[in-house]
């Protein structure tokens, strides 16, 4: 989340070993840096590990039986007695919650998810606490710890695949919510477990620092899953601008959140990605609909087309059908709870004369947002939402 700028000799060495490694590497089955080399580098409180052995690795899979505070079991990789006592069900699918830059096993944003699940029952929650890897203010060793760190995810899988005594339908099951660098970490986990194909990922405003100039392989993308989908909520920012799942939703025009007063806290934006998430799991909740935009520039440019029908209405997030392609826009409320349902969107329908002109200012300022006015707050239409579009 947000990045600090690193100390000015890890900045040094992250930038070599950026630039050796994407010289190197396309694809990360070719990942094994310079001739297999394995880096362990510290550098005060950052953790480097590229290529260490996984069993040497400092992440922590939890299993969540329950709601009850703090009840949480490792999963130990190297000791297949620990799945056994761990109370998974193979019957059910499983839910793995990734979180991202400076987050943990107990990291409120992310972790509302595992308990929105738990809530709802009917999967097995899993946490990956990478912490270790992910510290502040380690952001540029975090982000190439995320090779490392989906890597060993991937050898997690394959222990928890075969323990599942159904390891396709283990795999056709899975779910991977990663929010920030976590879905970095789940797009590459996903790059080692082929042949084998992961069910679906779920994207959480993937991170754009660092990742913006990095090769296709590094990212979380469409060849990642059989069913990708992600949710932008500050694009441009510290979430990244392009549309690479086979769904994505960007909130509120992508960049900021009406929950932020609109601001340009990067931060706050950045975590309402998980907080909508999380609000979408329970069936009992409203919902988040979205409505089809050809693309963003699109969007950006005022050029969607306004025709909203309960036909054309995608829902977000985990009752995403994971037979939806392309690129929606999605409104939200204030306040928690954040999804406004499907009828008072058909209900709201501005009339064609609202078509923006090209009068309308498409980059807005500070300024404007502060001027946003309330009672519009609601139901934008995903013509052009009043905060405007980030700069690219
Ligand atoms: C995991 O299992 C291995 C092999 O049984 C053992 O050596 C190691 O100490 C265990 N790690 C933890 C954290 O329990
Ligand atoms: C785990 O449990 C299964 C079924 O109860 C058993 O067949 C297997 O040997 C156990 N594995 C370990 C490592 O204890
Ligand atoms: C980073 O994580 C540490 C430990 O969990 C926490 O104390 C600190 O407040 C976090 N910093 C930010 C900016 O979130
Ligand atoms: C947004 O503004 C309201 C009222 O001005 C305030 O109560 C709230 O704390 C603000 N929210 C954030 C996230 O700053």
């Amino acid at each position: 989340m947000a990045p600090r700028p690193p100390s000015r000799s890890l900045a040094a060495l992250v930038l070599t070993l950026l630039a050796a490694s994407c010289a190197a590497v396309q694809r990360p089955g070719s990942l094994i840096g310079p001739g297999g080399t394995k880096y362990e580098v510290t550098f005060g409180p950052c953790l480097l590990h590229l290529n260490e052995p996984c069993a040497n690795s400092r992440l922590k899979f939890y299993h969540i039986p329950s709601l009850d505070e703090q009840d949480h079991r490792l999963l130990n990789a190297s000791d297949a007695e620990s799945l056994n006592a761990s109370q998974l069900d193979a019957s059910l699918p499983t839910k793995i919650i990734i979180h991202g830059y400076n987050g943990s096993l107990y990291y409120e944003p992310t972790f509302k998810i595992a308990k929105a699940y738990l809530s709802e029952g009917g999967s097995n929650v899993v946490v990956l606490d990478w912490r270790a890897y992910s510290n502040m203010p380690c952001y540029p060793s975090a982000v190439l710890n995320t090779w490392q760190a989906g890597r060993c995810t991937a050898e997690v899988l394959q222990l928890l695949a075969k323990w599942s005594g159904a390891p396709r339908r283990f795999f056709f099951d899975l779910h991977i919510i990663g929010f920030s660098l976590g879905a970095h970490v789940a797009g590459f986990a996903s790059a080692y477990l082929k042949p084998f194909r992961i069910g679906r990922i779920t994207g959480l405003d993937p991170a754009l620092p660092f990742f913006a100039s990095l090769s296709r392989s590094w990212k979380l993308d469409a060849n990642d899953a059989r069913f990708v989908d992600v949710i932008h909520t500050n694009v441009g920012v510290l979430g990244k601008i392009d549309s690479t799942g086979h769904a994505d939703f960007y909130v509120n025009g992508g960049t900021l959140q009406p929950a932020c007063n609109n601001s340009h806290r990067p931060l706050c934006n950045h975590l309402l990605a998980p907080a909508y998430f999380a609000e979408s799991i329970s069936r009992k909740a409203r919902g988040f609909y979205g409505f089809p935009c050809q693309s963003v520039l699109y969007f950006a440019l005022g050029w969607c087309e306004e025709k909203r029908s309960a036909k054309n209405a995608v829902q977000m997030g985990e009752h995403c059908p994971t037979s939806t392609r392309g690129v929606y826009f999605v409104n939200t409320g204030w306040e928690a709870p954040f999804g406004l349902g499907l009828d008072p969107l058909l209900a709201d329908q501005p009339e064609a004369e609202e078509t923006p002109t090209s009068t309308e200012p498409i980059f807005t300022t500070q300024q404007d947002s502060q001027e946003f006015p309330e009672t519009t707050r609601q139901t934008q239409g995903n013509t052009l939402h009043p905060t405007g579009f980030p700069i690219f």
